[in-house]
């Protein structure tokens, strides 16, 4: 076990008052830099957090895209991400070019992109959404032809659920379709009276053994409320260690040890104490992309 740096953690609280910086961190980062952050939650409840900061810095512990829309919301704030080299894979599936191609070959479509994608794919799209509220925003495109991108796992599940047929972009996450269907059908043997939860990112075979089908907010939200004592995690690790330490009396089982994000493990304290001190790295969305992205993220943030 390793115990927490007290003089870097104090040196990192009394740096982050002083920059009138505001610490936001994804559920699946480390557990340390989960303890330290002034918030933790979901790619929806950290871009509403960002939106709502009176703080002047933020400090995201997440990767790039989601600092990139924090810096769509807050155009006047110093958005931080600790380090420039955590991005996300499957929002790299899918760039301006290649949905501006793939648009002219839809013309009538209405883009939806998930939050996972980067500022200048966001200002191709009509609409944006995360896995806590895409249900609901594809509901609210009644009757009209829907192309969805980056991840065709979040489209597939969201199209059963809303029986919506959509043009879906052939992404997905590296991470989530790590964890197979023997993996939830094995621990379901293992753990009779366990309930399964599982990410939208999750490949369909994954989803259709689930219990749940929930974002990482609303896993953090079932845990406390269901009967259940045992509950297998079909999402990043990371997640762990928030459930377990918010509900110490109930047993949470990884669906699959593989299931860990690179990219979210890059930041740590040290480079979170850098951030603050070298203002690095700035993460700042040029003006001319920022305005169109940000109506399809307001847009997400009405449907709420
Ligand atoms: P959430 O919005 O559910 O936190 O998911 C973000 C993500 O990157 C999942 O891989
Ligand atoms: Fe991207 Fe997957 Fe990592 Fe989430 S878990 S940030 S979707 S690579």
């Amino acid at each position: 076990m390793t115990f927490p740096d007290t003089e870097l953690i104090e040196k990192l609280l009394q740096l982050k008052r002083q920059r009138k910086a505001v610490i936001l961190a994804h559920n699946y980062q480390l557990g340390e830099v989960q303890d330290i952050a002034d918030f933790v939650g979901d790619s929806l409840e950290l871009s509403q957090k960002a939106a709502e900061t009176d703080a002047e810095v933020i400090v995201f512990c997440g990767v790039h895209f989601m600092a990139e829309t924090a810096s769509i919301l807050c155009p006047d704030k110093v958005v931080l991400l600790p380090d420039i080299h955590a991005g996300c894979p499957m929002a790299d599936m899918v760039t301006a070019e290649s949905l501006r191609k793939r648009k002219r070959e839809l013309p009538d479509a209405i883009v939806v992109c998930y939050v996972n994608s980067s500022a200048e794919v966001k200002a191709e799209s009509d609409v944006c959404c995360t896995s806590a509220n895409a249900v609901k925003v594809i509901e609210s495109l009644e009757g009209k032809e829907i192309l969805f991108v980056p991840d065709q796992y979040l489209g597939h599940y969201v199209s059963t659920k809303t029986g919506r047929e959509m043009h879906l972009w052939p992404g997905f996450c590296p991470v989530h379709v790590r964890i197979q269907p023997g993996d939830i059908a094995r621990l379901k043997r293992e753990y009779p009276r366990a309930k399964a939860i599982v990410h939208p990112e999750c490949r369909p075979e994954v989803v259709a053994l689930a219990d749940e089908v929930l974002s990482t907010g609303g896993m953090c939200r079932f845990a406390p409320k269901t009967e259940a004592e045992a509950i297998i995690v079909g999402t990043e690790i990371g997640i762990i260690y928030r459930l377990r330490k918010e509900n110490p009396g109930k047993k949470f089982i990884p669906a699959s040890e593989q299931a860990i994000c690179p990219d979210m493990k890059l930041i740590t304290l040290e480079k979170i104490l850098w951030s603050l001190e070298e203002m690095a790295f700035e993460v700042k969305v040029p003006e001319a992309i920022r305005l169109r992205a940000k109506v399809a993220v307001d847009k997400m943030l009405r449907v709420v």
